[in-house]
């Protein structure tokens, strides 16, 4: 069976990476979490001291663009792929609130936003790759053969969020996980480069009140229907 694009869009902590990892173990696809890209730009912005009273350093960033080498590398033991940056793995820190907090100023930057979608546009140049993030259907995979477009009502999203900190012993209150997301969903709308989009051709799957294994059957369904036709054409 020919491998496939699958495309996965929309607003942070939708679980559209809990949906992306179980399609692609499913399938054998290989997942990418596109946002962890971005999130490790701004782990070297801050590390790098590139923001200075809340603001970026742009012109600095962008001298060094070049060097900044960003990956995923597999790891045996927890069976999940690792975001790595110069060298150095960095899966648990761009995780954090710090990052999260400052990752909406490198995301809306052109340069930093190119850079990286060559980069996403080149990993899923032999199919077999489910990619999700903001503008995989529209961007990166225009021409994804499935794409789907996952939303929630902010405080579903908030209080999964919430919990998921809660879980990996991350001090943090719900007020405050809610003002993030909801800051993030404006700055994903509304910044210029790449806004969050609904694909013209893409699925939409509200999960505000779907189990995950509900929403993974319709998902796999809108798969299975694309690969079906395209097997009868
Ligand atoms: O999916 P996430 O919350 O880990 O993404 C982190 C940030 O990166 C988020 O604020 C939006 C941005 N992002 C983006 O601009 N384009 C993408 N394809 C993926 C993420």
């Amino acid at each position: 069976m020919r491998r496939i694009n699958i495309a996965i869009d929309g607003f942070s902590s939708c679980g559209k990476s809990t949906l992306a990892k179980q399609l692609a173990h499913h399938l054998g696809y290989t997942y990418i979490d596109s946002g962890a890209m971005y999130r490790a730009v701004a782990l070297y912005v801050l590390e790098n001291g590139l923001v200075s009273e809340g603001k970026l350093r742009k012109e600095e960033l962008l001298r060094a663009l070049d060097g900044i080498q960003i990956g995923f590398k597999h790891d045996d033991a927890s069976q999940r792929s690792e975001t790595w940056l110069n060298g150095r793995n960095v899966e648990s820190k761009i995780r954090g609130m710090e990052v999260s907090r400052h990752v909406t100023l490198v995301s809306p930057v052109p340069e930093v936003r190119a850079k990286l979608v060559a980069l996403q546009k080149a990993m899923g140049r032999e199919g077999g790759v489910v990619m999700d993030g903001r503008d995989i259907g529209t961007v990166v995979f225009p021409d994804a053969e499935v794409k789907l477009y996952m939303t929630a009502r902010p405080e579903v999203r908030a209080q999964r969020r919430y919990l998921e900190l809660v879980g990996k012993g991350v001090e943090v209150d719900y007020a405050s996980v809610l003002e993030n997301i909801t800051r993030r969903d404006d700055d994903d709308l509304k910044r210029e480069a790449d806004p969050l989009l609904k694909a013209a051709d893409a699925f939409e799957i509200d999960n505000s009140d779907l189990t995950a294994s509900e929403q993974f059957e319709l998902a796999l369904g809108q798969v299975l229907k694309t690969v079906g036709e395209q097997a009868e054409a």
